[in-house]
């Protein structure tokens, strides 16, 4: 699986080499390729167990990463943040006004090779596309308020977050598999909800060093965070990212071939991270 993740790594940094911000600031193209990876992995993953050929899926990875970039640019400047994946964020880099233009470039190019895999899911991703962002305008109008409910935040991360994980998990379902493809879509909603509450807590516990991005800075985000509204509610966090894990199972157990995959990703590549920042909790 390394080698396919590595041929998805080379297409982003074909595509975005290939964009007039990389002449100028080639730390960029480090950037789009630099990412964890994990939104691709489970295309991969995915696409394989259901037939896809490589031809396939290995593109539609690339996008979903180029759209997880591309919200990553613009989240830091909304957030203020000066470090990403180990780089000075985009905006430090080479200012706010361009890293609003780089970032819409980086999902046109999403759509374009999404267009070229299967128009089709131009339809599913501008519905998930509309989530995020709608995450994110939550998100701000909590940050005025001052701090949420624990209902709340669960709403706010999963659109956030959780919306491209769904595309993740959904996109790689061939069309006349459609329960398969709304069960993956939940699942993945629910993945993506537990992996941003372990991240908010990473974001506090683990260090810029650990994260390669900034850490516990963002005074303005403390409200909606899920260390600050976990304690708040006394809920335990590790049992609630436990409970989402075990939803995203339970909806897949109908698909053993589908289940035993996505446990293996989950235990690979999730919940590495997770017991990085909640094992103590
Ligand atoms: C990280 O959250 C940010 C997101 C999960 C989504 C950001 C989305 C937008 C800015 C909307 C625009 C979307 C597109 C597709 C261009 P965080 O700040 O909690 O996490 P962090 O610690 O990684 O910054
Ligand atoms: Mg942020």
């Amino acid at each position: 699986m390394q080698a396919v993740v590595e041929q998805v790594r080379n297409l982003l940094s074909a595509r975005v080499t290939d964009t007039p911000f990389a002449a100028r600031h080639p730390e960029c193209v480090r950037f789009a390729a630099g990412g964890k990876m994990l939104r691709a992995d489970l295309v991969l993953r995915l696409g394989r167990t259901l037939g896809r050929p490589q031809s396939f899926s290995v593109p539609l990875a690339a996008a979903v990463e180029l759209i997880h970039a591309a919200s990553l640019v613009h989240d830091d400047i909304l957030d203020g943040a000066t470090l990403r994946r180990g780089l000075p964020s985009m905006w430090r880099l080479m200012g706010t006004a361009n890293a609003v233009l780089f970032g819409d470039m980086l999902f046109f190019l999403a759509l374009r090779i999404l267009a070229e895999c299967d128009g089709e899911l131009l339809k599913l991703l501008s519905g998930m596309g509309c989530r995020i962002c709608e995450g994110e305008y939550l998100q701000e109008l909590q940050v005025e308020k001052g701090s949420v409910s624990w209902e709340d935040y669960l709403k706010i991360v999963r659109l956030k977050t959780g919306a491209l994980f769904a595309f993740a998990a959904a996109s790689p379902v061939p069309p006349d598999r459609q329960d398969l493809r709304r069960e993956l879509e939940l699942a993945g909603y629910a993945l993506g909800t537990a992996y941003q509450i372990a991240d908010d807590f990473l974001d506090v516990r683990g260090g810029c060093a650990m994260t390669g991005k900034s850490s516990g800075q963002d005074r303005r985000l403390a409200g909606v965070s899920a260390v600050v509204v976990a304690e708040k509610c006394r809920l335990s966090p590790i049992q609630e990212v436990g409970k989402l894990l075990e939803e995203a199972q339970i909806r897949l157990r109908p698909w053993p071939e589908v289940h035993a995959v996505w446990s293996h990703y989950v235990e690979e590549r999730i919940r590495s991270q997770i017991s990085q920042c909640v094992s103590d909790l």
